[in-house]
C-alpha cells in the first residue's frame, strides 16, 4: 500500500531506543538547534520584521520575489561573489532545494554521487526522489577533502551497475569534518561532470562557519569557472541561526544555454509549490543583516566549545580532536577498542551523554565519535568532562 520512498515505522536504530528507554534526563551533545542553544541573541527585532504590512498581499514569484533574490545577491557581495538574481532562485529549505534539484536533474533510478564520510540526511533525501546514492569516499589521510578521481571512481561504479550519474554532492565544506575542495579539483571535477553529463550540487550551507581555509580552497562553487552546471545551496538556518523562518536558496551557474534552460525548469518545479512564504521574503534583507551578528555569536560560542573539548580531551592516549575546519560539530577519533555503537550506548548508559557515532555519517571505519558544538559553555564543559571519563574508564 505504501511506497518504498519512506521507512516502515519501528525501524529505530539502537541509540533511539536507548534513549527513548532512558530512565534519567540525558546531556545532549547531539543537539544542533541553534534556536534552543542559549545564544546571547535578541531574536524580537528580527521576528518584528516579518509583520510588514506588504506580507498582506499574495503575488508570488516561483523564483522567490526579486527584493529577496536582491537581498541574498547582496549576502554574497559582502562575502566577494557575484550572484546575479538571475540565477538565484528560493527555497523553503536547503533540504527542499535538493529535492528539487534532484527532481531536475534525475529520474527514478538514477545515482547520486555523494560524500562519505558526510551529512547523513541525504539518505532521506534521496530515497523521497527515488534515486540512487553512490558513494565516493574523502580521504582521512587527507583531511577528508574531495579527489575529482575519487568521484570518477564512483562515477565509473554507478555506471557499472547500470545507473545513470545525475548529480554529483559536494559538502562544502563538509559536515562533519568541516574540509573544503580545492579549486583544482572542482576545475577537474567539473570538466568530469560536464563530459560525463551530470551536475554539481554544492552544499554550501556552512559558507559562514569556516575557521581553517586552506589555501586555495572553494567557498561558493557556483561563483567557480567551470563546464559543468553548478548549483550552491545555502540558507537562514545556518546563515541567521533561524531554521523556523524556511528560506533557502539555489545559485545556479554554468553554460548559457543548459544555465537557462535549469532555471526555468527550476522555476517550473518551484511554481508548482510555492513554498516560501511572502512575509519571510520581505523581511529577508534585515533577516540576513541580523545574520551577520547571529553568525558572530555562533563563531564564538563554536571555537570556545571545540576548545573546551580539545583541553578535555588531551591527556588521553591516542584520542584526536581534529582541528575545527567548519562547522557547526567536533570529530574525535579513538583507538579502535571498542565498538562505536558499544561506545555511545556506554556514554548514555554510564554518563547520561548523548554522542553520535561516526557510522550515522559513514566514517570507513572505526572508531569516531561527533559532537554538536552548539551547546551552552557550561553544559558543554560538563558534557566534555563526561566524555572523557567515560573513555579513559576501560569499557
Ligand atoms: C550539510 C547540511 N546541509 C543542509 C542542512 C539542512 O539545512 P536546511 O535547514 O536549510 O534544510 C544541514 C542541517 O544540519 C546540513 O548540515
Amino acid at each position: 500500500m505504501f511506497s518504498r520512498r519512506t521507512p516502515a515505522p519501528g525501524a529505530e536504530n539502537r541509540l533511539t531506543q536507548a534513549l527513548a528507554a532512558h530512565p534519567r534526563p540525558v546531556l545532549d551533545l547531539t543537539a544542533t538547534n541553534p534556536t534552543a542553544a542559549g545564544l546571547p541573541l535578541d531574536v524580537g527585532p528580527a521576528l518584528a520584521l516579518l509583520a510588514d504590512p506588504r506580507g498582506a498581499r499574495y503575488d508570488p514569484d516561483p523564483r522567490g520575489l526579486l527584493s529577496a533574490r536582491e537581498a541574498v545577491a547582496g549576502h554574497y557581495a559582502g562575502r566577494g561573489v557575484v550572484a546575479d538574481p538571475a540565477r538565484l532562485l528560493l527555497t523553503a529549505s536547503s533540504s527542499e532545494a535538493y529535492g528539487w534539484l534532484f527532481k531536475l536533474l534525475a529520474e527514478p533510478g538514477d545515482a547520486v554521487l555523494v560524500p562519505a564520510p558526510s551529512y547523513p540526511l541525504l539518505d532521506a533525501l534521496a530515497a523521497l526522489e527515488g534515486v540512487e546514492l553512490v558513494r565516493y569516499r574523502l580521504p582521512a589521510e587527507d583531511r577528508w577533502t574531495v579527489h575529482a578521481s575519487l568521484v570518477e571512481e564512483a562515477a565509473d561504479r554507478a555506471e557499472a551497475a547500470g545507473r545513470r550519474v545525475a548529480a554529483a554532492v559536494l559538502v562544502n565544506p563538509n559536515n562533519p569534518t568541516g574540509t573544503s575542495i580545492a579549486a583544482e579539483e572542482l576545475a577537474t571535477l567539473s570538466a568530469l561532470a560536464a563530459r560525463r553529463g551530470f551536475a554539481l550540487v554544492s552544499d554550501e550551507v556552512f559558507l559562514d562557519y569556516r575557521f581553517e581555509d586552506r589555501p586555495g580552497d572553494v567557498r561558493v562553487a557556483a561563483a567557480e569557472p567551470g563546464e559543468a552546471l553548478v548549483f550552491s545551496l545555502g540558507g537562514l538556518s545556518k546563515s541567521a541561526a533561524l531554521p523556523q523562518l524556511k528560506l533557502g536558496w539555489v545559485l545556479a551557474n554554468g553554460p548559457a544555454g543548459p544555465l537557462a534552460e535549469a532555471l526555468e525548469r527550476l522555476a517550473w518545479i518551484a511554481d508548482s509549490y510555492l513554498s516560501v512564504g511572502t512575509p519571510v521574503q520581505l523581511a529577508l534583507p534585515g533577516l540576513l543583516s541580523f545574520g551577520e551578528g547571529a553568525g558572530r555569536v555562533l563563531r564564538a560560542r563554536l571555537l570556545g566549545n571545540h576548545a573546551t573539548l580539545a583541553g578535555a580531551l588531551a591527556p588521553l592516549a591516542g584520542v584526536t580532536v581534529f582541528p575545527l575546519a567548519a562547522g557547526w560539530s567536533g570529530v574525535v577519533r579513538l583507538p579502535a577498542v571498542e565498538r562505536e555503537e558499544e561506545l555511545v550506548l556506554r556514554l548514555l548508559g554510564e554518563e547520561d551523554l548523548v554522542v553520535h557515532p561516526g557510522y550515522f555519517f559513514d566514517f570507513p571505519s572505526e572508531a569516531y565519535l561527533v559532537v554538536s558544538l552548539l551547546p551552552g559553555e557550561e553544559t558543554f564543559r560538563e558534557g566534555a568532562a563526561r566524555l572523557a571519563r567515560a573513555i579513559d574508564r576501560p569499557a
